[in-house]
């Protein structure tokens, strides 16, 4: 029997408030096979982010923020809403060194409380694919001003490789969540016109290769440098996009 969307959030409140996942195994390959993505991808997103200054911003499974806004980011407002009391309480650290006002809140993300058209801007990091997409991404569309924006960066799930990796390593992952795959993106598209940038494919075959080759060190390397230039060579590409493991998603309210 499917479980109700109750018993998943509590399970994601208890897995986020508890630490139970398990990703130390995983860690020494990301060091390798994101070396260079992580550049790639905060060149990208500080970007994106210059979209932040003077807007009244929300972000949906905080706290991502605290990691990818950069000094000159300064919102009119960001509020900040998890599942999770931990994840909340962790956020509030950060907050207190920042010139910007912040609000925090205890929130379900497939069920905002925020009245209609109420942010600029509704952003996260990893947090689509632990939530009913439908549901969220409606009330994602309902708090947002008319023209507001998104920016999301999240997990796939098309690749059959990282569909085997997935099944092997549960302990990775909370039971319920799923990496995005072609029809999540169908949802989305009713509601928001968006682009992409895709993610590690290359890079993490070579990053094996990499780890490999020079253990856990030595990460700034050729092998690592060839895995990143193909993977954005080839991201290009859109009929290869499924072979990706991750995407930012950014995009405006329909
Ligand atoms: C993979 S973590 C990402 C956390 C943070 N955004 C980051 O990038 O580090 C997923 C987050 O989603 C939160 N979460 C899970 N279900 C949620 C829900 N229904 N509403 C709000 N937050 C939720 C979890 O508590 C956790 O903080």
């Amino acid at each position: 029997m499917s479980k109700t969307r109750e018993e998943i959030n509590q399970t994601e409140k208890d897995y986020w408030n508890e630490g139970k996942l398990e990703r130390s195994k995983i860690k020494k390959l990301r060091r390798h096979a994101f070396f260079y993505s992580y550049k790639r991808e905060k060149k990208i997103l500080n970007k994106l982010l210059e979209d932040f200054n003077g807007q009244d911003v929300l972000e949906i499974g905080s706290y991502t923020w605290a990691s990818w806004f950069t000094e000159n980011i300064k919102p009119k407002s960001l509020t900040c809403i998890n599942i999770s009391e931990v994840e909340l309480e962790s956020g509030k650290k950060h907050a207190i060194s920042k010139s910007f006002p912040i609000k925090h809140h205890l929130m379900d993300a497939n069920a905002l409380t925020f009245e209609d058209e109420s942010f600029d801007i509704v952003f996260g990091g990893a947090i689509l694919h632990h939530l009913d997409i439908e549901k969220s991404i409606g009330h994602v569309h309902r708090v947002l001003k008319p023209g507001g924006k998104i920016v999301f960066l999240e997990p796939l799930n098309m690749n059959p490789f990282y569909k085997i990796y997935r099944k092997l390593n549960p302990k990775e992952r909370t039971p319920d969540e799923h990496a995005l795959v072609s029809s999540d993106f169908k949802i989305i598209k009713e509601k928001f016109t968006f682009d992409h940038y895709f993610f590690d494919f290359f890079s993490v075959l070579f990053g094996f290769m990499s780890l490999k080759f020079f253990g856990d060190k030595n990460y700034d390397n050729w092998i690592n440098k060839l895995g990143s230039n193909l993977d954005v060579f080839f991201s290009k590409i859109p009929f290869l996009h499924s072979l990706f493991a991750r995407v930012i998603i950014y995009g405006s309210k329909k």
